[in-house]
């Protein structure tokens, strides 16, 4: 998942780092190569070379070309600059079983079958309600407990990692248990020992959930997985849950709480906003686009040499998508560079593009529209508590974000 990719690769500060008061604009240094043109070689912080993909239309295409292989295991080169722990930790084959993100097709296409089976209009709706309930008891209690809070702990991380849990169907007595598990391993600075021992104990607790699910089936998902595919093993279900986990958690939460920070940066949008709340779905759309947290990526491998245009990328070549460029690229966007919660329905990629276009985007919609609405409802007089150039920023994170948000309101 993200978290493999994040300590797979290293980029230079240059193409992560956001200029001084501007930390809703793409890092400087993609930012300096998108205005030059559509595809760049760029090197890595290892001195690799690696393709940096600015344009919209090159990114979609990188997207659905079946010569962009997402397995960065099979390739010897990618996977020898590792530290050989993590290397060993990534490639074991129950490790690898069921995340079918860094798997190519046919073998991800059985995966994502069977995936989207599980995602079903009815399964959303059934969520829906209970979104609304983990939202507004968090609402409640940030409330009940003063007038100030960090965003990013007191809501923007507990939400959709509570959803995550309705989804797979943990018990209400293990939900603290998982949170403090998916913490660990989000967390930053965490050293090669503790991510791979924390990424065991989160397996363990998978592992104990699918046994649960097979003994006692339940209305969820991974129970409908199993009905569906009984020959799914324990391996392979620990892998699919472990991938929906961090998949859905690191995103949806920073979306939340950077959104949430950009609404509150630019007072006419929010204005706007909170005067007509009809316009929650395309203000959604629109930050999607806007801030594209997934900052460095998607990351693919050229199985064979390809031209994009008109540059080769030979084989064996590290390729990454820059999002933020291409969902700002001024041939498909007018006036890319600003927030408007009424533009009509942009096309952006902060989903992706392709076979691994985002499995879970109808369910983070409906947490970011629920999350952001009930937010603005519940505290319209909502603030910063420090001054914006101040906010932590995860330049260096793979998912873009802030890793806390002070906010305050009146009581
Ligand atoms: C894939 C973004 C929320 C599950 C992806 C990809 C992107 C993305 C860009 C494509 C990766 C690639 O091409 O390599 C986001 C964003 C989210 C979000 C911005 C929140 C705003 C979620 C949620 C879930 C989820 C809530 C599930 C609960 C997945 C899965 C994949 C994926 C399973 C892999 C799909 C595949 O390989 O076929 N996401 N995602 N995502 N996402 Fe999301």
């Amino acid at each position: 998942g993200p978290g493999e990719a994040r300590m797979t690769l290293r980029l230079p500060k240059e193409y992560t780092a956001r200029k001084p008061g501007l930390p809703f604009d793409p890092a400087a240094g993609q930012a300096e190569l998108g205005a030059q043109g559509p595809v760049h070689r760029i090197e890595l912080a290892d001195g690799e070379p690696a393709w940096l993909i600015t344009g919209h239309a090159e990114a979609r295409a990188v997207l659905a070309d079946p010569r962009m292989s997402s397995d960065r295991f099979r390739s010897e080169r990618a996977m020898s600059k590792l530290p050989p722990k993590l290397r060993k930790m990534l490639t074991e084959q129950d490790v690898r079983a069921g995340n079918f993100l860094t798997m190519d097709p046919p073998e991800h296409t059985r995966y994502r079958k069977l995936l989207t089976g599980q995602f079903t209009v009815r399964r959303m709706r059934q969520l829906e309600p209970r979104i609304h309930e983990i939202v507004t008891d968090h609402l409640d209690r940030m409330i009940a407990a003063g007038t100030k809070a960090d965003l990013v702990q007191a809501f923007a991380l507990p939400v959709p990692s509570l959803v995550i849990c309705e989804l797979l169907g943990v018990e209400y007595d293990d939900r603290d248990e998982f949170q403090e598990r998916s913490a660990t391993l989000l967390r930053l600075d965490t050293p090669t020992d503790d991510l791979v021992r924390a990424s065991e104990e989160l397996r363990a607790f998978m592992l104990d959930l699918v046994r649960a699910k097979r003994a006692k089936p339940t209305d969820d998902l991974l129970s409908g997985l199993i009905e569906a595919a009984p020959d799914l093993t324990d391996a392979e279900l620990v892998g699919i849950s472990t991938l929906l986990l961090i998949a859905g958690h690191e995103t949806t939460a920073n979306m939340l709480a950077l959104g949430t920070f950009a609404l509150l940066e630019h007072p006419a949008e929010l204005a706007k906003l909170q005067a007509d709340p009809a316009l929650i779905d395309s203000a959604v759309e629109e930050l999607l686009r806007y801030l594209s947290i997934v900052h460095i990526g998607p990351v693919r491998t050229t199985l064979e040499e390809v031209e994009i245009a008109g540059v080769t990328i030979p084989f064996d070549s590290t390729v990454l998508v820059s999002v933020p460029m291409a969902n700002r690229d001024p041939r498909n966007f007018d006036a890319p560079g600003v927030l408007d919660v009424a533009r009509p329905r942009p096309s952006h990629l902060a989903f992706g593009h392709g076979v691994h276009q985002c499995l879970g985007q109808q369910l983070a919609r409906v947490e970011m529209t629920v999350g952001f609405a009930e937010l603005l409802r519940r505290l319209p007089g909502l603030r910063l508590d420090l001054p914006p150039s101040e906010v932590p920023l995860r330049s260096d994170m793979l998912v873009y974000g802030v890793h806390r948000l002070p906010v305050a309101w009146d009581a």
